[in-house]
């Protein structure tokens, strides 16, 4: 891996953590940390050792947002460079994350604002800790929850909650954002990473085709009508099934499953031993 300069990189087994390293900014992301977490995602995707990805900060934030200094006020009135300011920002912390070919963890163990809560939904799951401070504080400053907060929000919030918080420019705890469903769930800030290891190991120990299809087969259907979303599916589930063809492990879980080695109610044919 290479270094990064606003980017740390943990690993431990086959689950790989990206830590946003500017700690003195309370890791407010600047161009220079945009340009590098493009870098540090195709590399973690390019890594056949990497099962799982968690992105946190170097603690005491998850991520400030937008640094308010040099992706805002420094390019004021510069539009070019608004604009690539925006592009590459947009490219990781959604479309490079929210479709990554791994399962994806926002491990959320401090300050939370504006831009940072794409982050946080686009990662498949998010575990918060219990004193985390989640902030829409756009309002606060003159602006509105852009790129694709305002999106994003009302997508996995409530209407209300969504709404209330983006109007209002107030604060709330992780506890709250598990209420309002922006994180599965809070936790005291001492178990945060135990638990997000313990769901990352998990999630590790699964097929990973499977795993895989899933998640991009359930992140299409959402917009699509039941006709097309019927077909996308079983074209989802045909394709999984040439690729476990292709690894020969087509089956293998019906298999298991007849010869009483596990039941798949409660367990992974991936569990079983092999
Ligand atoms: N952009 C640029 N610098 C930032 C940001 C940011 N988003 N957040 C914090 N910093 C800097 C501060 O300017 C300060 O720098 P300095 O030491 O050089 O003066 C340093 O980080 C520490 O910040 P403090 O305010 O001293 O830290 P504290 O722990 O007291 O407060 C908090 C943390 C609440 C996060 C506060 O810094 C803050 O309100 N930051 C702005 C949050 C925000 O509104 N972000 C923009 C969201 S909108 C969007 O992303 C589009």
């Amino acid at each position: 891996m290479s270094n990064y300069r606003t980017v740390a990189i943990e690993k431990e087994g086959a689950v790989t953590t990206v830590v946003l390293n500017r700690p003195e900014k309370r890791n407010a992301m600047n161009p220079l940390m945009h340009r590098e977490m493009n870098e540090v995602l195709t590399e973690v995707e390019r890594d056949p050792k990497t099962r799982v990805l968690v992105v946190t900060g170097a603690p005491p934030a998850f991520c400030s947002g937008m640094d308010l200094k040099e992706y805002f006020h420094e390019v004021d009135d510069v539009d070019a460079e608004r604009h690539i300011n925006r592009r590459i920002a947009n490219e990781w912390c959604d479309r490079m994350l929210r479709m990554f070919p791994k399962p994806t963890i926002a491990m959320v163990n401090g300050h939370c604002f504006g831009g940072a809560f794409t982050i946080v939904a686009s990662c498949d799951f998010a575990l918060a800790s219990d004193d985390a401070v989640f902030g829409l504080s756009e309002v606060n400053w003159g602006n509105l929850p852009a790129g694709l907060v305002s999106k994003v929000v009302a997508t996995l919030m409530p209407y209300r909650d969504a709404l209330y918080y983006a109007m209002t420019g107030k604060t709330f705890d992780g506890r709250r954002a598990a209420e309002v469903r922006l994180v599965n769930e809070s936790v005291p800030a001492a178990r945060l990473r135990e638990e997000v290891m313990a769901l990352a190991e998990h999630l590790a120990s699964l097929d990973e085709a499977a795993v895989r299809a899933t998640k991009e087969a359930f992140k299409q259907v959402v917009d699509m009508s039941y006709d097309q979303a019927y077909w996308f599916l079983m074209s989802k589930s045909n394709e999984l099934r040439w690729r476990h063809q292709q690894t020969g492990r087509g089956g293998e879980g019906i298999e298991k499953f007849l010869a009483k080695e596990y039941r798949p109610g409660v367990s992974s044919f991936t569990k079983t031993g092999k």
